[in-house]
This record gives structure tokens, C-alpha cells and sequence, in this order.
């Protein structure tokens, strides 16, 4: 396969994105460089490319049959990347993972009952709960030396009387690769308290060496009886926008009332981009996110080197995985407000605010470095220059 330069700067302003377009609206200042929500910036593999335009140039864009949705290929690269053996029939369709998080609490879960998550944790866990009228418990990760890791001893406790655990895996913000063991250890509680596992696996592909996924449903049959997994390619391939994504459910009680709720809000149609656009990252993608991992790797290693370098009261770990990186920026002694103030107003860049995240992200910032080369140094020489006129 050819050499894929991830360094070509695609200019992304006016595009319609969010990322680009809505930055400085929403920074409320001028020309900031946006390091925020979690898309990448780089073309999605060319066999996805030429899937898109072969289905562009057929030019009859009428109902799809529910038999082409490109689940086939979806559990060949569920098998191959992950040994996870699952069947195209335990798959359903949803538009995007937060809609499919939306839809499992409210089959799942009655208004009321209780909901665990794991803050910090990505913001729509809170809101999947929350507007649904359902009730957060949280099972906060603790911190050691910027490494995260489970509190099971709380989870236990909070199991007993809650219903469902949307569990992140790997987790966004905080870049963990949960390992088989962790869980197990959750697994098990989870089974001795009746607890469903509603496993976002989204960011699963985007893994770092010397760590693995493990889909948590491929643990044994008890716990992918008890599991609701949420997968898409929107993240590894860089096609958040085609709102494509499935959902696996191995034990048929369980996902004929997810895909009951489905039914019933016409959510069964799919889109004819998305499904070809799925079947062909997961056909066709692997050589190419063999290229992009080495390249997310290093862009990693170079934010970590250079933040403990020239910003050292900003600490920064490298991720097991995902394209974030999770800056503790306590040390800056600066509020909430403060904080992301010195990142929009005095470097002008655009980095998730770490208290969307949960309370336990006051003082942290989530910087996305799914970016070119020059993006990166780019902002990290704002923010050092920021830092230094500010003499932190
Ligand atoms: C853990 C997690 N789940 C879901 C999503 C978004 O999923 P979708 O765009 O398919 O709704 C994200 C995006 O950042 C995420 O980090």
C-alpha cells in the first residue's frame, strides 16, 4: 500500500464542520485553532473515498434493502482486529452511538432508576441519563499519577440498586485501554448484582502499542448476555457525518427490546453512504489505520515531550489509546472559567473544557491531536507562548 501522508493539511473551514466552522463562535474569540471535538483531520481511506463515489456515480439513491448495511464486514473486522466472534443478526443499525445510548436507557432503564457512569467520562453519558429523566450514579475513576484506574469497591456498593452501567471502553477523556482483567473484575460485579453493561466501544481500533482491546462481550457468554455493545468506524476512518453505526446484541431477549424501540422510532432505515462507507473501511481499512496509528502515536509522544518540556505545570500523559490527550492543568491555579479563557482568549486554541466532563474534570482541558503535524506545533507553540507571557 502506498505511503498516506497524514501531515496534508486539508483546509476544513467552510466545510460545514464543526470542529472548524463554529470555533470561534463558540470560543468567542477570533482565529482560534481548533484542537476540541473528537473528529480527526484527515480524508478517510481511499477504498471509503471510492466506495462513496461508485455509489455518487450510480446515481439512483432509492430505499436500501436491510441486507446491504455492511454488517458482514463488520463482523470480519470485529474477528480479525478484536478475535471477537459475533453474527451479523445480533447487529442493529442506529444513526450515531449517542443515539444508540439514548435508546438503550430508555429500553433498559425505567424513568427513575439508576444509571452508572464513570466520570470523567464523555459529556452525552451525563446527558443520556439525565434527559431521559433516569438518575446518575457515579462511579468516579481515580487518578494516580495521571493514570486512571476503577474504583470497584464503589461500583459494588452503587451496583446493588442501580439498573445499567454505560460503561467507556477505551475510556474518552482519560485515554485507558481498560485490560481484560479490569473487565472481568466489573464484569463480575455487574453479574452479581443484575447490572446491564451498555459498552460504548467507539474509540476500540484507535489503540496504542503495548495495549489491547478487549470488547468486553468477547469475555465469555454470562457477560455478553448482560451486554449492550456499541461500535461505528466513525472515529477510526474519520466519518462521524455519515451517522452510521451498529449496535451488538448477542442474547435475543435482550436486543429484540432495543430493536423493538428501534422499530417503533422508524430508526431501522439506514443510509445508503453510510452503509457503503462502513462496508468498505471495514472491508478494506486495515493497511490504512496501520499507517494512521504509528502517526497518532507519534503526534502523542511529541505533545507529551514538548508540554513537560516548555509548559511543565501542564501535565500530560500519553494515552493507551484514542486521538485526546487529558491535560491536568491544576498546577496553573487558574477556576474553570479562567482556565479555558487562557486557552480560547490568550493562546487561541479550542480545547474541551475538562468539567464538561464531569465535576472530577475541574482544572483539566481535552486537547485532539488527530490533526496534521503543523496543527499540532501550531497550537503547542500558542499555548507556550500564552503560558510564558502569563510567566506560569
Ligand atoms: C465515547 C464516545 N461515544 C460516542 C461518541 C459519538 O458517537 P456518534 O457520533 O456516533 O454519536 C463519541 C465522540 O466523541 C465518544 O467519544
Amino acid at each position: 500500500m502506498t505511503k498516506i501522508d497524514f501531515n496534508t493539511v486539508i483546509n476544513r473551514r467552510n466545510s460545514g464542520s464543526v470542529k472548524w466552522d463554529d470555533a470561534d463562535l463558540l470560543y468567542g474569540a477570533k482565529d482560534v485553532l481548533p484542537l476540541w471535538v473528537a473528529d480527526t483531520d484527515f480524508p478517510a481511506p481511499q477504498a471509503v473515498l471510492d466506495a462513496l463515489q461508485a455509489r455518487v456515480a450510480h446515481g439512483v439513491f432509492g430505499y436500501p434493502s436491510p441486507r446491504f448495511l455492511g454488517f458482514e464486514a463488520l463482523a470480519g473486522w470485529l474477528k480479525q482486529r478484536h478475535s471477537w466472534e459475533t453474527k451479523p443478526e445480533w447487529m442493529v443499525n442506529s444513526p450515531g452511538v449517542v443515539t444508540a445510548l439514548s435508546i438503550a436507557v430508555q429500553t433498559l432503564t425505567a424513568p427513575g432508576d439508576k444509571v452508572i457512569i464513570q466520570p470523567p467520562v464523555y459529556p452525552h453519558f451525563f446527558s443520556a441519563v439525565l434527559q431521559n429523566s433516569r438518575t446518575v450514579v457515579e462511579n468516579s475513576l481515580i487518578p494516580e499519577d495521571g493514570r486512571y484506574r476503577i474504583d470497584f469497591d464503589d461500583l459494588a456498593r452503587k451496583a446493588a440498586d442501580a439498573k445499567l452501567l454505560i460503561l467507556c471502553s477505551p475510556h474518552n477523556p482519560v485515554g485507558r485501554v481498560w485490560t481484560a482483567a479490569e473487565l472481568k473484575k466489573l464484569a463480575e460485579i455487574a453479574l452479581s448484582n443484575n447490572l446491564i453493561i451498555l459498552s460504548d466501544e467507539i474509540h476500540s481500533d484507535l489503540v496504542y502499542p503495548g495495549h489491547r482491546h478487549t470488547p468486553l462481550a468477547s469475555l465469555g457468554e454470562d457477560i455478553a448476555r448482560i451486554t449492550v455493545t456499541c461500535v461505528a468506524p466513525s472515529k477510526t476512518f474519520n466519518i462521524a457525518g455519515l451517522y452510521t453505526s451498529a449496535v451488538v446484541i448477542s442474547d435475543t431477549a435482550l436486543r429484540k427490546r432495543f430493536a423493538d424501540v428501534i422499530q417503533a422510532l422508524s430508526l431501522t432505515k439506514s443510509n445508503v453512504f453510510g452503509s457503503a462507507a462502513l462496508e468498505a473501511a471495514y472491508k478494506h481499512g486495515g493497511p490504512w489505520l496501520e499507517q494512521l496509528l504509528p502517526f497518532l502515536a507519534a503526534n502523542a509522544a511529541y505533545l507529551v515531550e514538548r508540554f513537560s518540556r516548555e509548559t511543565p505545570k501542564i501535565k500530560v500523559n500519553l494515552p493507551e489509546g484514542t486521538f485526546l490527550a487529558w491535560l491536568d492543568c491544576r498546577a496553573l491555579g487558574l477556576n474553570n472559567d479562567a482556565l479555558s479563557d487562557f486557552f480560547a482568549k490568550e493562546a487561541r486554541v479550542g480545547l474541551n473544557r475538562g468539567y464538561s466532563f464531569g465535576a472530577q474534570g475541574s482544572g483539566f482541558m481535552r486537547l485532539n491531536f488527530g490533526c496534521s503535524r503543523a496543527v499540532l506545533t501550531e497550537a503547542i507553540d500558542r499555548i507556550t507562548r500564552a503560558y510564558q507571557d502569563r510567566g506560569f
